[in-house]
């Protein structure tokens, strides 16, 4: 039997992306498609998503949608169903999805997406003629509204459906003053600890966590971490409630989208047999980054970043290490965008190593895809990880990951110590401590590896070979999907 699925997701590529999260909602209809999971995904309606859906048709009006109108909108991505929630009083806005143009959290955050799960749940319980589905799958806490106006208020009782809320990162937890509740529609009932109260005031990924038949995270390892007081930023408790209803399913990558042999982007394509055509890709992202070209790769190792310039991902300590990185031969091309003064340390750093340290500040994707292609290693040294993809892109493009030993990039990269090197199943170097000595640490560790060049070629190759897909992870969410299904017939 083909299960229907409503995925909600405030970003999904080709259509909107910030992060990670859009690769995810992007890649799992595709995921599922083969464990017979038809997919539909839902979308807030920002210009950019319906200057890009393509054709769209109306399928459904809401006079007042928390006061103010709406329409939803079908149409495709692909060879998938969409959804888009066109309500302009919301989402037609210039700047991001979450905030204004210089960056700033838009004010009414709260109603915007109050707003998108009231719909996701009025689409799921019933509302829109001839769309039915068995199950919601809410993605972070954007989406995670729609969990609770389907326990409390759904459009058709009677068609109320289990809802999946996945974590894909709890630093982000949608927390409102009180007074929001008011304008939220929902029966007083749903103002308590049970619902979607919390510490005092309205918790948007709170209520998904408390009110989903099962809560997912993106990784076997934050799925324990979020279960401590460190990792759980104030909400381990509940999820240590839920015991065995809260798991981690890893995140794959969509491989034809990040193939080296196909890639539109590279200047040479290459396969794990031919990985000597990556040289052509490093001597184009040298000239891009106006690097000192090393023909001969004598020196040390072409270290890449892609990377959001936040404190999560570790960046305020990268410029610290720049010295050491250069005194070891190697050099750094680093695509960022994000805090405006973690971006001036860095150029700051770069300013003093000309030919060795190139910064690109802004978000490129093809310009990503040329990196994993043209680099020797990626550094991804994040305080908390709760999956993280630049580790995979890597491990498929031979550009050995380097990582800090924390969620998905302990769950997903072999280190290479003395006994996975001896057993020829290391795929990258992992570290702990994200501060100087530990990032120094893992810096020297790669130069070592990368100056015995079997050895480096080995590395490359296990981690080319390695399953980054969705196959083992699109099988674990249409289990769980069947699993709540099943309980609630
Ligand atoms: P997060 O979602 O926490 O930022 P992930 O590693 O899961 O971390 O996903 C980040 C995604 O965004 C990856 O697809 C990565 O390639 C991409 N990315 C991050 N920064 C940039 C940038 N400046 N330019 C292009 N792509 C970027
Ligand atoms: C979040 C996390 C990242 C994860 C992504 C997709 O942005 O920070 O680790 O890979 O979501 O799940």
């Amino acid at each position: 039997m083909t299960l229907n699925v409503l995925s909600v997701a405030s970003e999904a590529v080709p259509l909107i992306k910030t992060g990670g999260l859009a690769d995810v909602a992007g890649a799992l209809p595709a995921a599922l498609a083969p464990h017979g999971v038809a997919m539909t995904t839902m979308l807030p309606g920002y210009p950019a998503v319906i200057a890009r859906a393509g054709k769209l048709r109306v399928v459904h009006r809401w006079d007042s949608l928390l006061g103010e109108p709406a329409r939803l909108l079908a149409g495709a991505i692909g060879a998938n169903k969409l959804l888009v929630l066109d309500a302009p009083a919301y989402f037609t806005r210039d700047g991001g999805p979450y905030g204004d143009p210089a960056g700033k959290d838009w004010p009414d955050n709260g109603r915007r997406f109050a707003a998108f799960g009231r719909a996701a749940a009025d689409v799921a319980s019933g509302a829109v003629k001839g769309q039915r589905f068995d199950l919601v799958h809410a993605h972070d806490w954007q989406a995670a509204m729609a969990l609770a106006y389907l326990r409390y208020a759904p459009f058709d009782p009677a068609a109320r459906v289990p809802g999946v809320m996945t974590i894909h990162n709890m630093a982000f937890q949608g927390w409102f003053e009180a007074a929001l509740f008011d304008r939220l529609e929902l029966p007083r009932g749903a103002w308590s600890i049970e619902g979607v109260e919390s510490y005092g005031g309205v918790g948007f990924l709170k209520a998904g966590l408390q009110l989903a038949q099962m809560v997912t995270t993106v990784s076997p390892s934050y799925a324990a971490e979020i279960r401590t007081p460190e990792g759980g930023m104030g909400l381990d408790g509940l999820i240590v409630s839920r015991g065995d209803r809260s798991r981690g399913v890893v995140n794959g990558i969509d491989i034809a989208e990040w193939n080296p042999a196909t890639d539109p982007a590279l200047a040479a394509r290459f396969t794990a047999r031919t990985l000597g055509k990556r040289a052509a890709n490093k001597r184009a992202l040298e000239a891009e980054f106006g690097l000192d070209p090393d023909a001969n790769d004598s020196g040390g190792p072409l270290f890449i970043v892609i990377t959001r310039l936040t404190w999560q991902k570790g960046m305020d300590v990268l410029p610290e290490v720049l010295d050491h990185l250069v005194g070891n031969g190697a050099r750094l091309a680093l695509l960022g965008s994000g805090d405006a003064s973690l971006e001036a340390a860095l150029r700051s750093g770069a300013a003093r190593h000309p030919g060795r340290i190139g910064i690109r500040v802004g978000y490129d994707e093809a310009l990503s895809h040329r990196m994993q292609a043209g680099g020797d290693a990626i550094l991804v040294p994040s305080r908390f990880e709760p999956c993280g993809l630049t580790q995979l892109y890597g491990l498929r493009y031979g550009c050995v990951p380097v990582v800090s030993r924390t969620g998905g990039l302990a769950d997903t990269v072999i280190d290479a110590n003395p006994a996975a090197l001896a057993a020829g199943v290391a795929t990258g170097v992992q570290f702990s401590g994200v501060n100087y000595h530990g990032l120094a640490a893992a810096i020297g560790r790669t130069v070592a590896l990368y100056r015995q060049p079997e050895q480096w070629r080995r590395i490359q190759r296990n981690g080319m070979a390695s399953d980054v897909s969705w196959s083992r992870s699109g099988g674990e969410y249409a289990a769980i999907y069947r699993q709540l299904v099943a309980e609630a017939a």
